[in-house]
C-alpha cells in the first residue's frame, strides 16, 4: 500500500497542494457559517443549573448507590497510574471486549511498548432481559475470572441508564483510583490510537495536566424534542434551549482534579437526565470546568483509513468488525516514515486535505485537522 502512495507522490503533489489551497479557503467560509448557526442556540449563562438540578445528598445517593456485583478494588494499587480508562460496555458485547483486549486496550502491550501504566476496565450494568439475565451473568463471571477487568453494578444496562454508568465511573475512580493522573471514558465501539494518546497525555503532564477536559466538543447543542429520537429529552427534564458545552461521550479525557470536581458535582445534582455526556456537561458547568476541543478526538465521526491519519488520530467512532485490522494497520512501524521530513509532511497535509476537507457534509475529523 505504502509503495503505491510513494510512486504517485511526486506527480500528484502539485495538484494536491493546489486543491488544498482552494479547499482551505472554502473551509474558512464554512467554519464562519457554522458558528453563525451555533450562536442561535447559545444561552448566556447557565446559572440555573445549581438551582434547578440541585438535590440533597440523600436523594443523589438513591440515584447512584448501586451495589457492585463484580469489582476489582485493587486494580489501581500498583505504581503511578497514568490513565484509568473506563470502557462503557454492555453484558452482551463480549466480542467487542475481546477485540479491545487484543488491541488498543491491552495493558501489557501498553506497558511493554509505551512504558505507560494504563488501567482498562469495562463498566457494566446487568443484562436487560430478565429471562436470560442468569445465564448472561454466569458468562460474565467466567469472563471476569479470565480477564479480571469487569466492574459491574446492580442496575439494568440500557441506553437510558447511561448516566448511572457515568456515576459508576466517577465514583469508582474516587474510591479506588484517585491517584491516576487522567480518567478516560470511552464507548466500546470506538478505536483508540493508544500510542498517540499516551504521548499526548505524557506531554500534558509536562505542562501540569490540570483543569483538563478534552474531546470532541458540542457547543450550545439544543435538546432534541422529537419524540422518536434516541436522544429525545422532554421539557420537564430540561426546559432551556441549549445544553452547556460538553464532549461527545464516545471518548473523552479528564485530568485528576477535574475528575474529582465532577464527582463532587454528582453528589448534589439530579442525575435523572439520561444522556450521560450532557449530564457530564451539567456537572462540569456547575464546577466551572469547560471542555477543550481536540480535532483528533472524534464524536460520531470515523477516521479515514490512511497512514497519514494514523499518524495523528486519537479516537475514531464506529469500529466493531474492523478493530483488529485497523490496529494492525495503524501500528505499522513504517507509518512514521511516510510523514517524516519536509516532503512527508507536505504529502500528508495534502492527503489529509483531500480526505477531510470535502465541500459536503462528511462524518469524520474536521477540515482544520488537516493543518495540525
Ligand atoms: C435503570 O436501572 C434501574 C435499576 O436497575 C431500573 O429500575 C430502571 O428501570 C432502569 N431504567 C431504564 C430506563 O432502563
Ligand atoms: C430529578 O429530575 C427528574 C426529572 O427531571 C424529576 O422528575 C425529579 O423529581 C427530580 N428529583 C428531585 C429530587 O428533584
Ligand atoms: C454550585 O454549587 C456548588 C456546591 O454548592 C458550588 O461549589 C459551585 O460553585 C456552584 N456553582 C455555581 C455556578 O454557582
Amino acid at each position: 500500500m505504502f509503495m503505491n502512495f510513494r510512486r504517485i507522490r511526486r506527480c500528484q503533489c502539485v495538484q494536491l497542494v493546489m486543491t488544498g489551497f482552494v479547499l482551505s479557503v472554502l473551509m474558512v467560509c464554512w467554519v464562519q457559517l457554522d458558528h453563525h448557526v451555533e450562536n442561535r442556540y447559545l444561552v448566556n449563562s447557565y446559572d440555573f443549573i445549581n438551582k434547578s438540578f440541585g438535590i440533597s445528598q440523600q436523594e443523589s445517593e438513591s440515584l447512584s448507590n448501586f451495589l457492585y456485583l463484580i469489582n476489582h478494588h485493587d486494580k489501581c494499587n500498583s505504581n503511578e497510574v497514568l490513565l484509568l480508562l473506563f470502557v462503557k460496555s454492555s453484558p452482551e458485547n463480549l466480542e467487542r471486549r475481546q477485540a479491545i483486549r487484543a488491541t488498543w486496550g491491552n495493558e501489557n502491550y501498553i506497558q511493554r511498548e509505551l512504558g505507560a501504566n494504563v488501567r482498562v476496565l469495562f463498566a457494566l450494568g446487568v443484562y436487560s432481559n430478565p429471562q436470560q439475565r442468569g445465564s448472561v451473568q454466569r458468562g460474565l463471571l467466567r469472563e471476569d475470572q479470565v480477564y479480571g477487568d469487569l466492574v459491574q453494578q446492580d442496575f439494568v444496562d440500557t441506553f437510558h441508564n447511561l448516566t448511572i454508568k457515568l456515576l459508576l465511573q466517577f465514583r469508582w475512580r474516587h474510591t479506588y483510583c484517585s491517584k491516576a493522573r487522567f480518567l478516560m471514558s470511552a464507548d466500546d465501539d470506538i478505536f483508540v490510537h493508544m500510542p498517540n494518546l499516551v504521548h499526548y497525555l505524557q506531554g500534558l503532564i509536562q505542562q501540569g495536566a490540570r483543569d483538563l477536559w478534552v474531546g470532541h466538543v458540542h457547543r450550545g447543542a439544543p435538546p432534541i424534542r422529537q419524540k422518536d429520537s434516541k436522544y429525545h429529552v422532554p421539557y420537564e427534564m430540561y426546559q432551556w434551549p441549549s445544553y452547556p458545552d460538553y464532549t461527545a461521550g464516545a471518548g473523552y479525557v479528564v485530568s485528576r482534579d477535574v475528575a474529582a470536581k465532577i464527582y463532587q458535582a454528582t453528589l448534589f445534582l439530579n442525575a435523572s437526565l439520561y444522556i450521560d455526556d450532557v449530564f457530564m456537561g451539567i456537572c462540569a458547568n456547575a464546577m466551572g470546568v469547560s471542555p477543550q476541543e481536540h480535532v483528533y478526538f472524534s464524536g460520531e465521526g470515523k477516521a479515514p483509513y490512511h497512514p497519514c491519519i494514523y499518524d495523528k488520530m486519537i479516537t475514531s467512532h464506529g469500529h466493531v468488525a474492523d478493530v483488529r485490522r485497523l490496529w494492525k494497520a495503524a501500528m505499522d512501524p513504517q507509518i512514521h516514515d511516510i510523514s517524516s521530513g519536509q516532503v512527508g509532511k507536505l504529502y500528508c497535509t495534502a492527503v489529509k486535505i483531500m480526505l477531510l476537507c470535502k465541500p459536503y457534509y462528511l462524518n469524520t475529523y474536521p477540515c482544520k485537522a488537516a493543518f495540525s
